[in-house]
């Protein structure tokens, strides 16, 4: 058992600083925001991932799990401080690590013995020696202390099975004392561990998610070839994915990648090759057809209707996947806000985003969160979020509801004989045109 703090209460600490109370340590999540500590100490849980808030209530009551914006007092409680704090896009699409350094002072101001200090928070190479600097000068050098990258690879929607049955634990710390704490904290967890160096294991992080990256890009640009070519992705990723050196996880073509990491962090990653002297082509390419991804859907309008002045949509699905509520860089956005302009009006489907789309969506369109009451009356229906309710969407129903039977599908949820057979005109992503 460790007494843990973990600051910055967003999906990494919260769902960490849970788990790790879980497995039976002493946990601290601190935020300096008072709103949200609030809410968590009602028992309410201000994002939306599956089960969180049970395994908070759990802990809580037995005495493992407390909330608390007195960061100092934590800190100095912790033998392990976790930063878990946004490191958020900046203008220029670099890492911002405001939040990181003023963790870092916090802790450098109140180290009153050796501690391992940790970054959970996705951030560029440099940034753990940068965290020692702050808390060594912070602190006058009064205490020893060592730093670790424990990187997050966690999902939203399934972000406590990802922690709780992790496939792998990264550590690259300072000492081999560290690696050894950090280490020991992870054993409930039975997972296997890479321990590295500091650089290595921030590497780490970047270049796994970028090649999740790179491999929807890629499919998806195999997806649009296929609809020049008359071949259907779906086969040519089931064929490929046998292969167990490719792998069929991430081989689905959709609409591009959203989300609070993918976008961020390939754009990151550019920078960090960037500020080495390193011109990394493949990663712009896969930023580029992402954004590209996301302009098919509207191509695919246009070539159904021509003007869209005056169109009535429906768009099923907001969130950037199903099992969230979270709206960062969705596609849906970008989407929504391109047709509007060309004159269409939306109706809006999801069953958790609405709130966060409204923060996003400047748009003036219509929110519902039911199915059938958002494509009743629409020209044409898009499906941007595969939500369980959408992959069970009556067809028969959908047709009697909507004024055309015309479905634009971004996230191929349809089989093509079903659409072909209810009478459709069908759209989807590297498939076969039902016409
Ligand atoms: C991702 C990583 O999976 C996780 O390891 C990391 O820590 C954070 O980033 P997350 O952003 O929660 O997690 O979502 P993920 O399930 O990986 O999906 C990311 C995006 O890729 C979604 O927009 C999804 O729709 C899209 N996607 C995924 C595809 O378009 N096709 C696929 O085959 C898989």
């Amino acid at each position: 058992m460790k007494r843990l703090a973990v600051v910055g209460t967003g999906y990494v600490g919260l769902v960490s600083g849970t788990c790790f109370a879980e497995i039976g340590n002493q946990v601290t999540c601190c935020d300096i925001d008072q709103s949200k500590i609030d809410l968590l100490n009602k028992g309410e849980i201000p994002i939306y991932e599956p089960g969180l808030k049970e395994l908070v209530a759990k802990n809580s009551e037995a005495g493992r799990l407390s909330f608390t914006t007195d960061i100092g007092t934590a800190i100095q409680d912790a033998e392990v401080v976790y930063i878990a704090v946004g490191t958020p896009m900046s203008e220029t699409g670099e890492a911002d690590l405001k939040y990181v350094r003023a963790v870092a002072q916090t802790i450098g101001e109140n180290l009153n013995g050796y501690k391992v200090i940790v970054n959970k928070s996705t951030v560029p190479v440099g940034t753990g020696k940068m965290v020692e600097e702050i808390v060594r000068s912070a602190s006058n050098g009064a205490y020893e202390f060592d730093i670790v990258s424990n990187p997050e690879f966690l999902r939203e929607g399934s972000a406590i099975k990802d922690t709780m049955q992790m496939e792998r634990a990264v550590i690259g710390a300072t000492s081999e004392k560290a690696a050894g704490i950090i280490e020991e904290l992870h054993s409930p967890f039975q997972t296997a561990i890479v321990k590295t160096n500091l650089e290595s294991a921030e590497m780490l992080k970047y270049a796994a998610n970028a090649f999740l990256a790179t491999k929807i890009s890629f499919i998806n640009d195999i997806a649009n070839i296929c609809e020049l070519v008359g071949a259907d992705v779906t086969k040519v990723a089931e064929g490929m994915g046998l292969d167990s050196r490719i792998g069929p996880k991430f081989l689905n073509a959709g609409v591009g990648f959203g989300g609070s990491c993918f976008p961020k962090d390939t754009t990151a990653l550019l920078h960090i090759a960037e500020s080495a002297g390193y011109d990394f082509e493949l990663i712009k390419a896969v930023i580029k057809t992402n954004i590209r991804q996301r302009e098919t859907v509207v191509h695919k309008l246009k070539n159904i209707f021509g003007d869209l002045n005056g169109l009535n949509v429906s768009v099923l699905g907001l969130a950037f996947k199903p099992n969230t509520d979270d709206m960062r860089y969705a596609p849906s956005v970008d989407i929504i806000h391109a047709i509007t302009e060309e004159g269409a009006s939306v109706k809006a489907y999801d069953p958790v985003a609405i709130e966060e789309a409204k923060k996003q969506i400047t748009a003036p369109i219509s929110y519902y969160t039911d199915v059938y009451e958002t494509i009743q009356n629409t020209d044409v229906c898009i499906i941007l979020t595969e939500w369980p309710e959408v992959l069970s969407l009556d067809l028969n129903k959908a047709k009697e509801l909507m004024n055309k039977a015309i479905l634009i599908d971004g996230r191929n949820i349809f089989s093509l004989t079903d659409v072909k057979e209810k009478g459709f005109i069908y759209h989807s992503v590297g498939r076969p045109q039902i016409q």
